[in-house]
């Protein structure tokens, strides 16, 4: 039978056929496992690699963006720390004006060793706030750990700092509407930047007029921003013992509680916003008995329905009246009571520019006394405003 023997030969052949598929793809099988294997573990080391790489890039972006520089060249920069050279005092050390032997200037700030607690902590504290950068802040260009000494170095504002302009009955007479409202615009930018902004979410915790410096262009630069950071660095939790800040500008639940959050940094805000428009020092008073402060003036007049009687003499023929009310507006929102009733930095921003509606402002809360603001105590701010040294993931 031809037909069937070619039917069998058929058979066979498909057979053959099967088995040496078979055969071939478990020899391939055996053989791509550990090629697998292989593959995936060259290509983790690859990724490896890269990451690593990546991180040298990093770090040495980072030392490239805060150099140290060596005592020799910090000494002959301000003549050894002479007393002409020095610039002022700042919350954490003397500040000296210094020229590199390029010509460069720098402001130079001599910290006090005793206030830190670990060096390794505060370089690194140092590398992060070096990283932040807007306009509206002090540049941080460097320090310098050598012995004793621990400085910071940073750029130099030729035009002083704010309260040399507001208090000063000469200099405010060339400070008018347009350069105030643009300072008040710079610093709320800056304010902003720290604390929505920026990688790191930062509280100043010690706004004020001293610590907004003015470039050569009257720009507004907020400086110390991070000191908080770098002197406490355990202070995760927002509620400190050692309250830093200057009176007159703390909220009273920072002052009086030790809570601090974005929204003590707003009422600072609103205080310092209250100076500029009016030429007057904030004294913080909260016994009726030692006279009416800033706040409760100003409060007053608003009140009244006249604010216009509290713009600083030296801006009455130049002032806008209309963004004057704003600002004042906007300063007593800030000066609210309750922290979850002052408005955020971008809201602020916002109204600035007249972008927003103003809602209208509850009573300020210097005129509510100290036996109020402590009966708050059980209400601590939310956690996610009080997030100090938290790194924000992007
Ligand atoms: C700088 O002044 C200190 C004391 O004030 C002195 O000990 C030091 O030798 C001076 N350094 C230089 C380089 O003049
Ligand atoms: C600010 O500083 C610059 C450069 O030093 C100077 O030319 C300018 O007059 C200063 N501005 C004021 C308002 O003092
Ligand atoms: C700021 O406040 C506005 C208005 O209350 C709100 O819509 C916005 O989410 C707030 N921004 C942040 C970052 O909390």
């Amino acid at each position: 039978m031809p037909g069937s023997g070619q039917v069998l030969k058929n058979k066979q052949k498909r057979r053959v056929i099967v088995i040496v598929v078979v055969a071939t793809a478990v020899v391939f099988g055996v053989l791509l496992i550990p090629y697998c294997i292989w593959k995936r573990k060259s290509l983790r080391d690859n990724m490896e690699n890269n990451v690593m790489l990546d991180q040298n890039i990093e770090f040495q972006s980072e030392d490239i963006e805060v150099p140290s520089f060596s005592l020799a060249t910090i000494v002959t920069a301000t003549n050894n720390f002479s007393s002409d050279s020095k610039l002022g005092e700042g919350g954490f050390g003397l500040v000296y004006k210094g020229t590199l032997i390029d010509g460069h200037e720098i402001a130079v700030k001599r910290l006090s060793r005793s206030s830190i607690q670990g060096l390794n902590e505060f370089k690194n504290e140092v590398i992060l706030i070096a990283k932040l950068q807007h306009r509206n802040l002090v540049r941080l260009l460097g320090y310098c750990i050598e012995g004793e000494e621990i400085i910071l170095i940073y750029e130099y504002m030729p035009n002083g700092s704010l309260d040399s302009f507001i208090f000063d009955k000469t200099r405010a007479k060339v400070f008018d509407w347009s350069m105030r409202f643009n300072i008040i615009c710079g610093i709320a930018r800056g304010l902003l930047y720290l604390h929505e902004d920026s990688r790191l979410r930062i509280i100043h915790r010690d706004l004020k007029a001293s610590n907004v410096l003015l470039d050569s262009k009257m720009n507004p630069k907020i400086s110390d921003f991070g000191m908080a950071r770098i002197f406490g660095g355990d202070q995760t939790e927002g509620n400190t013992n050692r309250v830093v800040g200057t009176y007159g500008y703390m909220a009273p639940e920072y002052a009086i509680d030790g809570l601090f959050s974005v929204k003590s940094d707003v009422y600072s805000f609103g205080i310092l916003l209250l100076e500029i428009l009016s030429g007057k020092k904030n004294r913080r008073s909260f016994h009726p008995s030692q006279g009416l402060n800033l706040v409760a003036y100003a409060w007053n007049l608003w009140k009244d329905d006249k604010p216009l009687e509290l713009i600083d003499t030296c801006l009455e023929d130049n002032c806008i009246l209309l963004e004057f009310v704003r600002c004042l507006r906007i300063s007593f929102l800030c000066l609210q009571q309750h922290h979850e009733d002052r408005p955020n930095m971008s809201s602020v921003v916002m109204m600035l520019h007249g972008e927003s509606s103003l809602p209208e402002p509850k009573e300020p809360t210097s005129l509510v006394g100290k036996k109020l603001s402590s009966s708050r105590k059980s209400q601590s701010p939310s956690t996610n405003e009080i997030t100090v040294t938290l790194l924000e993931a992007r």
